[in-house]
């Protein structure tokens, strides 16, 4: 297996392939990426039998900035008369899986190819399920992931459960909550699903805790806080809507984000207000050194050309300050599902000064 696959967002490709490129050279393999602007895939190929899978466990996927979803694996031509027997011969060469996933990569294309893979799952399901290499007990196995280019190219790869994204393509299945004040919601809660490991949202998301939301209005974000029993300051000149306020939870305080100061210190801190990426990791940093939140979320938009350089040196500039003020942390940024020409960065105090 000689390719690691990567799905990113459309228009994102230079990214993902620069990011891997750095991270390829830091672990000392050898491999080059191969995309096209637009393609929402980029395949990364490592000549030297065995370092494509080498380099998959050297990295973690949760480290991974503009990777969606990753797989391990080579490319397959199929003739449309028998698409079956191919893929069938072509697993076998592989390890056995737990579950099967068919994907496209996120493109009109790969939409176009939704009828297909319909057409093609109860078959592929069958034949894989007769010759006893899918075994959907053994969730230790990892999954299969047939990504189909066209009706006649397909990569067949591989992904293991504890070093990738849980949603085939990296695409959480998440809906918008009928009560939300806005469809931003949905960007907190999957922030929470990459950063947070579910066991621990009941500790880290708890009843009680004390939250800051930075450019709040309307409520998408807040209204996440609230659902999970936070109580929220609101800081946005923006008006709140209505019925988040009758809640009781949430403190409306118009003011300017980047002037407030919270009177004292709260669990959480989440931003949401459009500006230059180096005024946010600025913010960030402000509130992470001075003590006045333990865990945060903030997006940095990026409508800049040179993205990865530019996310890259605003955490390089929190984490300075981070050291300066003798604080250790874990700081990470994904681009996430539902974010667009952004970033969303994370940053949690494990050992501070409080
Ligand atoms: C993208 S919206 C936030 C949406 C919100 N997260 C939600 O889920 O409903 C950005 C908000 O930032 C606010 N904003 C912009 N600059 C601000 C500043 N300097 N201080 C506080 N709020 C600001 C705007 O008024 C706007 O309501």
């Amino acid at each position: 297996m000689q390719e690691l696959l990567l799905h990113c967002r459309p228009g994102f490709e230079s990214e993902a392939a620069a990011e891997m490129q750095e991270l390829a050279n830091a672990c000392g393999l050898a491999g080059y990426p191969v995309t096209r602007e637009g393609a929402a895939i980029v395949r990364f190929v490592c000549p030297a039998e065995g370092d494509a899978g080498r380099l998959m466990r050297k990295l973690d996927f949760q480290s991974l900035i503009f990777t969606r979803q990753w797989a391990l694996g080579d490319w397959l031509d199929v003739d449309p008369e028998d698409r079956i027997t191919p893929v069938i011969q072509a697993c076998a060469k592989g390890p056995l899986a737990s579950l099967l996933w068919l994907e496209t990569a996120d493109t009109n294309d790969g939409k176009a190819l939704a009828a297909l893979l319909k057409k093609l799952r109860k078959p592929l399901e069958s034949a894989l399920g007769k010759t006893r290499f899918l075994r959907p007990n053994k969730t230790e196995l990892p999954r299969l992931h047939l990504v189909f280019e066209s009706g006649e190219r397909l990569f067949v790869g591989w992904s293991w459960a504890n070093n990738a994204a849980p949603w085939p393509m990296g695409i959480p299945r998440l809906r918008v909550p009928r009560e939300a004040p806005s469809r931003s919601t949905l960007k907190l809660e999957e922030a929470w699903h990459h950063f947070i490991p579910r066991e621990q949202w009941d500790s880290r998301l708890a009843p009680g805790m004390t939250a800051v939301d930075l450019g709040a209005a309307p409520g998408g974000w807040t209204w996440q806080l609230v659902n999970r029993h936070m109580k929220v300051i609101a800081v946005d000149n923006g008006p709140m809507n209505r019925k988040l306020m009758e809640s009781g939870q949430v403190e409306h305080v118009q003011a300017d984000g980047y002037l407030f100061r919270p009177k004292r210190p709260v669990h959480w801190m989440v931003c949401d207000i459009v500006d230059k990426p180096a005024r946010s990791s600025a913010l960030l940093a402000t509130w992470l050194s001075r003590g006045w939140c333990r865990e945060a979320i903030i997006n940095f938009k990026l409508p800049m050309k040179r993205r990865y350089q530019e996310v890259m040196q605003c955490m390089a500039h929190v984490q300075d300050a981070l050291d300066e003020a003798g604080l250790e942390a874990t700081l990470a940024c994904k681009q996430l599902y539902t974010d667009r020409e952004e970033v969303t960065c994370h940053a949690r105090i494990v050992r501070g000064h409080r």
